[in-house]
């Protein structure tokens, strides 16, 4: 019989901290469905979302302020268990009449926390035992602010050397106030302290695996597309890749593949993108070459959210040309994953900030004739390559590194031209090339070379050449949400600078991108 997979359900509040998707992240790892929301969601729409859990996020606003984002106070009392992460559990405090006071003595970084008294919270972890039989709990903290007196009914059960009250709970009605970020890996017993609050506490069953995501998927595709015909936009990524593989074992020959070689590709890729299709996937898959096209429709474009936009609805208005060919088609399948929607600010409960519009979801023309439907929308990266192993999908394919559909179009700064993607596509390769060699390629978790529009004066065989500028980029990422930039060596920087500088004409110069992502994004643009 089929679970309602999603049915048991923990809804996070946001209130802006950088590592509110790594909390939905870990919810879903430990096989809880849940979804992210702004702090901004009504009663109604909590209610329609029936939670059996609510986490409040940190955030980067101190609470002591007035104007500082709240809870709805609906919250409080509907019964339902509450877990406040830093500023989330300020506002908790706030709300629910205790105290909170900004101090000028910050704690970021390590932290030991002393447990004073046990908690159902932290009945199921492995806390390290230290001197004079005291649980420790070692654990990752970012805080101004301090709750300096907590509302009548809760108690304080934890604290530290400047933090004295890091941990407060309320049994009786499960609220729990922690001041560490349970959700970063530094926080060496959190994970478990979420699991406990989310299968103990909130009683929800773990469903959220990738055999029943499958399952649910697959059932879904079912009732919604019937006897329908799809066509799929392949991209060459895991996410459409997916997409494909469960829309095949769906629906058959009734998924019509469409492979849209745009002119913003890397080098070769077109061969290799449908190399591996035809590996993975037994179905025709059309091959349209549309280079002029989105070309000319980006000349003189410099704006990259418009060169977004542009490229979004050439690539819309390719797959509902190519669909009125066959008739029957009545839908359009994208490998759209969750961050796509959040990152686009499309989110139905949570209509955040846009950071930059992807061209699958913000580029989306409003009238359409075909209907879009897309599979993944629910899930993460990680979730999606868990699923790709789970039916069977080689590992070279899984572990690709992203590349955006958009392309080479937001890895050109400013505007697109020809010659550009052409000197681009020379450099990348090589970059790509030497990281295979080094076998640094599957150790990072995404690498690429930027088109930077400006020019700069070198000596090439005593030559003076004025010519353009490359940045390399390459990032450590689980989820791509949050990103390091890699570290690599010297030696490895100077060999890849050195054969571009000697392979591709016109360039003068390559930088190394050292920006992490919070505040760099991964693409430049
Ligand atoms: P950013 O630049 O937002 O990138 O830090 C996060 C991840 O998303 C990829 N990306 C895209 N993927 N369409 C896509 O399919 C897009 O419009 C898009 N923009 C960014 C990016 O390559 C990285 O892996």
């Amino acid at each position: 019989m089929h679970k309602n997979i999603s049915q048991h359900r923990i809804l996070i509040l946001d209130f802006g901290s950088q590592y509110t998707q790594l909390l939905a992240r870990r919810i879903r790892e430990i096989g809880i469905y849940c979804e992210l929301v702004s702090w901004y969601v009504t009663e109604e729409q909590i209610k329609d979302f029936r939670p059996n859990g609510i986490i409040l996020s940190g955030g980067p606003e101190s609470s002591t302020s007035t104007t500082s984002p709240r809870a709805p106070h609906y919250i409080f009392d509907a019964g339902i268990p509450i877990l406040g992460i830093c500023y989330g559990m300020h506002i908790m405090t706030i709300q629910l009449g205790g105290k909170v006071e900004s101090s000028r003595q910050r704690e970021f970084g390590y932290a030991q926390i002393m447990i004073t008294k046990e908690s159902s919270l932290f009945c199921n972890t492995n806390d390290t035992l230290r001197t004079g039989h005291k649980k420790i709990l070692d654990v990752w903290m970012s805080h101004c602010d301090n709750v300096v007196e907590t509302p009548s009914d809760f108690i304080t059960v934890g604290s530290t050397e400047r933090c004295p009250v890091a941990i407060i709970v309320n049994e009786k009605k499960r609220f729990y106030g922690i001041q560490f970020h349970p959700e970063v890996t530094h926080t060496q017993q959190g994970y478990n302290l979420l699991e406990q609050f989310v299968r103990n506490i909130c009683q929800c069953e773990t469903r959220w695996t990738a055999v029943n995501i499958i399952d649910d998927i697959t059932q879904y595709l079912h009732e919604k597309i019937g006897n329908d015909t799809v066509m799929l936009g392949l991209s060459g990524g895991v996410d459409s890749l997916v997409t494909a593989l469960l829309l095949h074992r769906t629906i058959g020959y009734r998924l019509k593949c469409v492979f849209i070689d745009n002119g913003l590709l890397r080098l070769n890729e077109s061969q290799q993108v449908l190399n591996m299709f035809s590996h993975c996937l037994d179905c025709n898959i059309l091959h349209i070459k549309a280079e002029q096209r989105f070309l000319n429709a980006l000349i003189k474009i410099h704006e990259p959210e418009e060169k977004r936009k542009i490229i979004g609805r050439v690539f819309i208005e390719i797959f509902e040309e190519e669909a009125s060919k066959f008739h029957d088609i009545k839908w359009l399948a994208q490998g759209t994953i969750y961050p796509d929607i959040i990152e686009s600010g499309m989110s139905s409960v949570s209509p955040t900030r846009v950071i930059k519009s992807h061209h699958n979801v913000g580029g989306l023309p409003q009238c359409m004739t075909l209907r879009v439907i897309e599979p993944l929308k629910q899930l993460f990266k990680d979730e999606v390559r868990k699923i790709g192993i789970q039916l069977g999908l080689p590992h070279t394919a899984l572990q690709r590194h992203p590349f955006p559909g958009p392309g080479l179009g937001v890895r050109i700064l400013g505007e697109v031209k020809k010659e550009y993607c052409d000197l681009l596509r020379c450099a990348d390769s090589i970059f790509i090339e030497e990281l295979h060699k080094a076998n640094l390629y599957h150790k990072i978790s995404q690498a690429f070379t930027v088109f930077l529009p400006i020019r700069s004066v070198s000596i090439m065989g005593d030559e003076r050449t004025y010519d353009w500028v490359l940045a390399l980029r390459a990032v450590e990422t689980t989820d791509f949400m949050t990103a390091t930039w890699a570290n690599l060596t010297y030696e490895f920087l100077t060999c890849v600078s050195t054969r571009i500088m000697n392979e591709v004409p016109g360039v003068s110069r390559v930088v190394y991108d050292i920006s992490s992502k919070p505040p760099a994004t991964i693409e430049w643009e």
